[in-house]
């Protein structure tokens, strides 16, 4: 099958490719969105522009963009038609050749993906994720007591960055004195496309250099807990990963590389970005604050539906056309690279009512910020709820009086990122 097809369809006169619209804010560019999702929902554009991989040597000819939530779910609930491995399903486009690595379950279909999925589903069966769960509320409040009465500091180091890296480490056993190296590779993979760490990257490190080396660093890590098990099984995920026939024989060491690249990132900086965008967003509403804290046990899991549609911490995923589909009276051409953009299926009106506005008393409604749905549905959705329910019962009751500056946008990566807030603690007690 052709996949980078000429001529391509007419392009869209607005424009979402371009590292410049990238750098824009969320609520900049969804202006662009709120225009594409009236007038064009279905629409082509030429390939984003990307540090690590230049037009010259990619040779895509762009992705087909959707942009309300209806067609984003028909998608991401379609794998037959929407693949995710026959391209790549994420929106840059890949250097041929790339990736060097075996795919992580993320870029596999059924039947492959089914395997890999039930291997890696035992780290989230309800037992682990009920004592996951109780060691999350403990390092939850470890977190926050640290910083009651720290005065000014940053709240991204401090506290949003904290919870996800040491619950990931929990669930596959990392070594505490590991972690905060396991963190910065995945962040360092996360934040490479951010200016500040393009003008940091060590003199005659590449990009591409830079990228290899996290990501060695971090299938290194996986390979080591893998054999420490193998040579001495425990009651845990890690022993359960290399021990059982899942995939038609035991995961091999690359098997879970590859899982703890995916972890470092998936299960990291996600969870991450929603508590920092959360923390402002209350800040800016502290109405909302208040009803949450007159309830807060019966009114939480809620809120956390609109802490990340709000958030949408992952901005855009993609899948590949496998045959001819018309969608909106478009023809997606088998081949074509198509383009789920979750930052602008949460904000679509026919979904959400005054949907630019964050209000944690709206009725549950669905939202894409764990994907459309599907086979790739987001596996650490409960674990993600159960971190941000967790650090929110410590943040309102502890933090009172927390003051929060202005945030310091990160750049690239697909993320809808912080990567600084400013923030005062004083050492008030009182309930805000
Ligand atoms: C706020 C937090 C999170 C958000 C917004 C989020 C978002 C997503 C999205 C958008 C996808 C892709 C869905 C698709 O392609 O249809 C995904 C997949 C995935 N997520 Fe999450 N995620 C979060 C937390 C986590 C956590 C805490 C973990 C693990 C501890 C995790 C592990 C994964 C994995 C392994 C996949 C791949 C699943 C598959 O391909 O079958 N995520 N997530």
């Amino acid at each position: 099958m052709k996949l980078h097809r000429t001529p391509h369809p007419p392009t869209c006169d607005r424009e979402i490719s371009s590292a410049e619209f990238w750098s824009s804010s969320f609520a900049e560019r969804e202006e662009t969105f709120r225009w594409l999702r009236e007038n064009a929902p279905v629409s082509w554009h030429p390939p984003l522009e990307d540090p690590e991989v230049p037009a010259s040597v990619h040779g895509e000819a762009g992705f087909w963009a959707l942009t309300l939530a209806e067609d984003i779910s028909f998608v991401s609930r379609n794998h037959e038609e929407f693949s995710s491995e026959l391209g790549m399903p994420y929106l840059p486009p890949r250097a041929p050749g790339q990736p060097t690595m075996a795919p992580s379950i993320l870029e596999l279909d059924p039947p492959r993906h089914t395997d890999y999925r039930r291997a890696l589903s035992s780290a989230f069966m309800p037992k682990t994720v009920r004592l996951l769960t109780e060691k999350i509320e403990q390092r939850a409040e470890q977190i926050v007591d640290r910083v009651v009465g720290a005065g000014s500091f940053d709240f991204v180091a401090e506290v949003s960055s904290k919870l996800p890296m040491l619950t990931v480490a929990d669930l596959v056993g990392i070594p505490e004195d590991q972690i905060n190296s396991f963190a910065e590779a995945g962040n360092n993979l996360v934040e490479r496309h951010d200016p500040e760490t393009l003008e940091k990257l060590p003199a005659g490190v590449t990009l591409q250099d830079w990228t290899n080396q996290q990501v060695g660093y971090l299938m290194g890590m996986g390979v080591e807990l893998a054999e420490a098990r193998r040579a001495r099984p425990a009651d845990d995920v890690m022993t359960r990963l290399v021990t059982t026939d899942v995939v038609g024989r035991t995961l091999n060491n690359e098997d879970i590389g590859i899982m703890m690249v995916l972890l470092s990132v998936a299960g990291n900086d996600t969870t991450k970005q929603t508590t920092s965008h959360t923390v402002v967003n209350l800040a800016r509403h502290p109405e909302q604050r208040n009803w949450l804290l007159e309830d807060f046990d019966g009114r939480i899991m809620g809120a956390i539906e609109e802490f990340l549609r709000y958030a949408t911490p992952v901005l855009h995923f993609a899948r590949t056309a496998t045959r001819d589909v018309t969608i909106r009276g478009t023809e997606i051409t088998a081949g074509d690279k198509v383009g789920l953009f979750y930052c602008s299926g949460n904000r679509d009106s026919t979904v959400f009512s005054d949907p630019e506005k964050f209000d944690i008393t709206r009725p549950p409604s669905k939202h894409v910020a764990f994907g459309g749905g599907g086979v790739h549905y987001c596996i650490g959705a409960g674990v993600a709820k159960a971190q941000l329910r967790a650090l929110f019962r410590q943040i309102l009751t502890k933090l009172p009086d927390l003051e929060v500056g202005e945030p310091e946008q990160l750049i690239g990566g697909g993320m809808n990122g912080i990567k600084r807030l400013p923030v005062t603690a004083g050492k008030a007690t009182a309930r805000w």
